[in-house]
């Protein structure tokens, strides 16, 4: 069975399409990239799959249960989760402060003055594994917003790890990063394949073609073909409407 699967999924925003008739499947394990133009519909896509915008038409499951009217904490709680195309961290709080407050949102009982023991300890324990997966130069005291936007962006993806979600969703990961940030980043993401499902909206190819083992390329909307690197490589129409080369 699919991880998630989405039905002739459609959004429309005024008499713009911006996702048109989508249908996808992503499987249990697998890194999905979603590439495609500025503009193609690609934010919007995963906007309807975290349920922060309402379809206009077609529907979604995730394990098998149609979701498609389902708010986005419903969707979070049964572990979807996203990070934003720019920067979500609370910038006045520490790196720690920052995971600590990810990792919490798992154990809601233990807001407030009543810790059990037992939660903290999983929190703190969340918190250092995450940590120690991550590669931020920055000591966990630094407050966030005194990070480099590339450890900003890698803090964000350490908040989505402290939460665990079955599906993780990241929107142009290594946007802003340096080079050699983002090939760190390439190597948290391939760790973290290991034990999560993603869905990468990417603009970088070597990033995609790094890590991805399907490819869907949205156009206008349109899925204009989805398959592994190899074949979407040798795709004529992804060359010719995205990848700019005929040859
Ligand atoms: N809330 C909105 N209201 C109206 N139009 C929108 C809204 N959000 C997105 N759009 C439009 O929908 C289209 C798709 O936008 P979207 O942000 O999904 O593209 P994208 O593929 O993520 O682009 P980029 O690579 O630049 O991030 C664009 O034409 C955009 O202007
Ligand atoms: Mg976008």
């Amino acid at each position: 069975m699919s991880l998630l699967e989405t039905k002739s999924l459609s959004k429309n925003f005024g008499s713009l399409n911006a996702v048109r008739d989508v249908s996808l499947q992503i499987q249990p394990g697998e890194i999905h990239a979603v590439i495609g133009p500025n503009g193609a519909g690609k934010t919007t896509f995963l906007n309807l799959l975290s349920g922060e915008l309402p379809v206009s038409a077609g529907c979604l499951q995730f394990e098998g249960h149609d979701i498609t009217r389902w708010s986005p904490d419903r969707r979070a709680n049964a572990g979807i989760g996203r990070s934003f195309q720019h920067s979500a961290v609370f910038e006045d709080l520490t790196v720690h402060e920052n995971l600590r407050l990810a990792a919490q949102t798992q154990y809601p009982k233990s807001f407030g003055m009543l810790w059990p023991a037992e939660g903290y300890t999983d929190v703190a324990a969340r918190v250092t594994d995450v940590i120690a997966q991550l590669s931020l130069n920055a000591a966990e005291s630094t407050r966030a917003g005194e990070l480099s936007h590339g450890e900003q962006r890698q803090l964000e993806i350490g908040m989505l790890m402290a939460i665990s979600p079955k599906l993780m969703m990241l929107d142009e990961p290594t946007s802003g990063m340096s080079r050699n940030e983002t090939l760190e980043l390439i190597g948290i993401l391939r760790r973290l394949s290991e034990r999560h499902t993603l869905m990468l909206v990417e603009h970088d190819m070597d990033v995609v073609f790094q890590l991805a083992h399907r490819i869907t390329v949205l156009v206008n909307g349109s899925v204009l073909a989805s398959g592994t690197p190899e074949a979407i490589r040798a795709d004529a129409s992804v060359r010719i409407a995205y990848l700019g080369q005929e040859d």
